[in-house]
């Protein structure tokens, strides 16, 4: 297959060429998915700890199961809504939304169910809202859903609640996952810390205020969306070395494709996008709709749009670019981020990939301009 653009040595060109190869593909006049997408049987999900089980006063939250996974993330939802009112109208500016999207996107493209077909876990003949242990989607997800609200519940967001609260163990692999605020601190105390450090953070920010949503954010909500993202990519990075092997299961597509993104992911956070309701909806259709079989080669499946088509291609050329700098894309992406007006640039840049075409190329000139301006700036997060 011929690229429009080679695929360079320096990390900039290739980045530049992904999104070349995107914009010049892509029609950014596609009819676009209605922005009102709840997640999936969204009103059937508990949206408060009454709505689990209490026995021997313990609550006890099953993650195995999509209802009540999905429950953690309502719930979340719920009690943050009073911190991120000058986010957005009727809790849509919420940093939390992009969790519960993807998750609803993984649950309806049948990415949560057990791939390897020994069980029929997740499968609409068996237990349709079972999240199987072998699938690396809803493993990696575990450490996006349970160890933010585990998070939540350390920073005190439940003290009232009279019980404990404890995830039930999966049948197999239970030393994979931990199931409580104690267990989890010591299976993956980095991790549990940046999330337990977000949710402490929201209660101390007051008076946030006002501004325009995109591309400006001020000082006070950069600051919630620099939490939210470290504590977001150490939970890819906790769980990424721990699943590979679950990688196994699914075809060689679909692996790549898992993994690209979870590098995308990084990008994405580095310039602190605000992954909020309408955002994560808008971008979500660049995704595939199913998982992808072992004869799928993007661009061209013949059943996904246009968009998934170029956004796997982009994905794997983001993924290779990095890899083939050794992670030198990345760095220099996130050095060009390091500024707010860098960041500003780099969510320009993502916003116009899906609606703007004409605007990325010079987009990208801005981003290298940033990149150099900030010559002196350190890397400290993520
Ligand atoms: C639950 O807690 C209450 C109040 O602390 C206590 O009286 C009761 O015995 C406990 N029940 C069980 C089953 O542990
Ligand atoms: C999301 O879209 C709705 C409908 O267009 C709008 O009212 C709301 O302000 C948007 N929310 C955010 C956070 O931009
Ligand atoms: C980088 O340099 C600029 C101007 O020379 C200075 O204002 C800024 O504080 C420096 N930043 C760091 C992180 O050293």
């Amino acid at each position: 297959m011929a690229w429009p653009i080679p695929i360079c040595k320096a990390p900039a060109t290739a980045f530049l060429s992904a999104l070349l190869i995107i914009c010049s593909n892509v029609n950014g006049h596609d009819s676009m998915r209605e922005a009102e997408n709840y997640p999936p049987l969204w009103d059937n999900v508990p949206n408060s700890l009454a709505g689990f089980v209490t026995i021997h006063n313990k609550t006890v939250i099953n993650p195995w199961n999509y209802l009540e996974r999905m429950g953690m993330y309502k719930i979340l939802l719920s009690v943050t809504a009073k911190y991120m009112e000058s986010f957005g109208p009727r809790n849509t500016g919420n940093v939390l939304w992009g969790l519960p999207l993807q998750h609803g996107w993984q649950f309806n493209t049948g990415r949560l169910a057990d791939p390897s077909d020994a069980t029929s876990c997740g499968q609409q003949t068996g237990d349709p809202l079972c999240i199987s242990t072998t699938s690396w989607w809803s493993c990696m997800n575990y450490y996006l859903a349970t160890i933010p609200f585990l998070g939540a519940v350390e920073a005190g967001f439940f003290d009232e609640w009279p019980f404990e609260i404890e995830m039930s163990p999966p049948e197999e692999h239970v030393d994979d996952f931990c199931y409580n605020t104690r267990d989890c601190h010591v299976l993956i105390p980095d991790t549990m810390a940046k999330w337990t450090n977000f949710f402490q953070l929201l209660k101390k920010t007051r008076d946030i205020s006002q501004s325009r949503l995109l591309p400006s954010i001020s000082p006070e909500k950069d600051n919630v969306w620099r939490h939210i993202w470290i504590a977001h990519v150490s939970s890819i990075e906790a769980a990424l070395p721990k699943f590979s092997e679950r990688l196994t299961y699914i075809s060689a597509p679909e692996a790549q494709f898992g993994v690209s993104w979870g590098s995308a992911v990084e990008f994405i956070a580095a310039a602190h996008f605000p992954t909020n309701f309408n955002q994560t909806n808008v971008f979500q259709v660049y995704l595939p709709q199913r998982m992808l079989l072992a004869h799928d080669k993007a661009p061209s499946i013949p059943d996904l749009s246009k968009k998934e088509n170029w956004a796997l291609v982009a994905l794997d050329i983001l993924y290779e670019g990095n890899k083939v700098t050794d992670g030198g894309l990345l760095k220099f992406w996130r050095r060009a981020m390091c500024s707010e007006r860098g960041r500003e640039e780099g969510r320009n840049l993502l916003e116009n990939i899906v609606s703007n075409p004409d605007l990325i190329l010079p987009g990208m000139r801005k981003i290298l301009v940033e990149f150099i301006k900030n010559y002196n700036c350190s890397i400290t997060d993520a």
